[in-house]
């Protein structure tokens, strides 16, 4: 099944070889913006961009607030490439396909990935606005069998049965709360448990109260696949929710859950993410 979807090690090696062939930027940092957040690749400096459309094997993104672009550049000293534009289960790709950009940044040289999404708030103490540092994920489509490493193991890859009670690096979600306390971030900033969805709908009220029961604090349609394909070909990850809106869990509630307040929340927040989101990636360490 891999040779037919283009994401085998060759194929991931080929869209490797050529996007090096055509950039001198050997980035350490992989980045994938969420919904709305794009405005992340835009500050990068010296950037070489390239559509979706134009690198092999890669997919094409199909939703309205994802631009699908591939930008490489620098912050400060760090070389990075950012997705602009992510794939989701919902837009129909098998969920190997959503997850090869993960291996391509492997083998571009990436050893850390910061991801970003918007996503709806469970915890009832989480408002509209604050930015999650998830610590932890449940990958619920994976429950089902939709885990992005079914399927023959290449060892080039990873392992087999890949470790996740480590998924996400606790080095890197202490030095967001300090950096985000130094910008002075500490009032909308919190840590909680990401949980995703296969979408595209969004969800039942009694879905929404199954969730928070389990221990999810925000819920959306991404970002978990992406950590656990990271994860198991060995980069380090981060991972970032911005809260969009508050899930309706109330059976009296007139409030009724949209994309387009999502991208508004996206627009009034970016700034503070993309602040946050760089000043991490300045203060990384890297071998
Ligand atoms: Cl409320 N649900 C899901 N599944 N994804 C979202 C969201 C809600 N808000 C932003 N993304």
């Amino acid at each position: 099944p891999e040779s037919s979807t283009g994401c085998s090690f060759e194929d991931c090696q080929d869209t490797a070889d050529w996007l090096l062939s055509q950039t001198a930027v050997r980035p350490l940092v992989g980045i994938v913006c969420g919904s709305g957040l794009g405005g992340l690749a835009d500050v990068l400096k010296d950037q070489e961009a390239f559509n979706y459309k134009d690198i092999p094997n890669f997919p094409q993104s199909t939703v309205h607030g994802h631009a699908g672009r591939l930008v490489f550049g620098t912050f400060k000293d760090r070389t990075c490439v950012c997705m602009q534009g992510r794939f989701h289960l919902y837009e129909g790709y098998p969920v190997q396909k959503i997850t090869m950009p993960m291996r391509l940044f492997k083998l571009l040289g990436v050893e850390t990935v910061i991801l970003t999404n918007a996503a709806g708030g469970l915890n009832q103490d989480y408002e509209v606005g604050d930015i999650m540092i998830i610590k932890d994920h449940l990958n619920i489509p994976g429950f089902a069998g939709n885990n992005p490493l079914v399927g023959p193991n290449d060892e080039r890859f990873g392992v087999r049965f890949p470790c996740m009670s480590d998924a996400y690096d606790r080095e890197l979600q202490q030095l967001a709360l300090d950096v985000g306390s130094e910008l002075g971030y500490s009032d909308f900033l919190r840590e909680g448990v990401y949980c995703v969805l296969g979408g595209p709908s969004f969800e039942t009220i009694a879905e929404c109260r199954m969730l928070n029961k389990l221990g999810a604090d925000a819920v959306g349609m991404s970002t978990a696949h992406e950590v656990i394909v990271a994860r198991h070909c060995g980069m380090r990850v981060f991972a970032l929710s911005l809260i969009t809106n508050k899930v309706v869990s109330d059976y009296n509630s007139e409030k009724k859950a949209n994309h387009e307040e999502v991208l508004q929340t996206g627009k009034q927040r970016a700034e503070q993410m993309e602040r946050l989101v760089s000043t991490i990636i300045t203060r990384i360490g890297h071998n």
